[in-house]
């Protein structure tokens, strides 16, 4: 039987940097698991990239393919965003898709994929009215945001343990929404 296929959509904010964490745990779920990058935390991996292939067994993407060139993944089951940066938020929230990574779940969402995102970021960057008003957008949509107790709360700035972010809880959302109507 094949398997469920996850994308698991990574922004530049602090757990990115162990987001090979994220992908084992999505991995021992059964899930196939393709990695897609905002072009900024492609940087900050940019010399391992290798090894996050060789984990999920998929080219890692980043920016929009050319034209002329066919799809380098498998078709979607489900989509999660984690972790979300504030910028990919809002710009997801005013619905600009500059990004592989937006373009991706903006339009899945509207095509029946069960979309998540779960947030990191400060309490400073999260007091801006924009993302209050992003989150609003998202939800409208039906995209799952998991910005409270069951998912991750904004830290005081330079508070964050990007170690502790809770991985798991962004899986067990997006197995409850790509799970079969009862
Ligand atoms: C070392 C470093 C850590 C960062 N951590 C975060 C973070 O945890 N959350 C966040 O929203 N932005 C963080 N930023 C800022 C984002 O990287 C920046 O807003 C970037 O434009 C996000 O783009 P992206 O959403 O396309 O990845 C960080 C920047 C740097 C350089």
């Amino acid at each position: 039987m094949t398997k469920p296929v996850l994308y698991f959509i990574a922004c530049a904010a602090g757990p990115t940097q162990h987001v090979d964490d994220g992908l084992r745990q999505a991995l021992a779920r059964g899930w196939d698991t393709c990695l897609v990058l905002t072009p900024s935390a492609a940087r900050w991996w940019e010399p391992r990239a290798g090894e996050l292939e060789k984990l999920t067994g998929h080219p890692v993407r980043s920016q929009y393919k050319l034209p002329t060139e066919s799809d380098a993944l498998p078709k979607a089951t489900a989509m999660l965003v984690a972790p979300m940066s504030c910028t990919t938020l809002n710009k997801w929230g005013a619905g600009i898709s500059d990004t592989l990574a937006i373009g991706l779940p903006s339009e899945a969402v509207h095509m029946g994929v069960p979309v998540t995102a779960m947030p990191y970021f400060n309490q400073a960057q999260g007091a801006q009215p924009a993302v209050a008003r992003s989150v609003a957008a998202l939800r409208e949509q039906g995209v799952v945001v998991l910005d409270g107790p069951d998912g991750y709360e904004a830290h005081p700035p330079k508070q964050g343990n990007p170690r502790a972010y809770p991985w798991h809880l962004a899986l067990d959302a997006v197995e409850a929404s790509a799970a079969p109507a009862a």
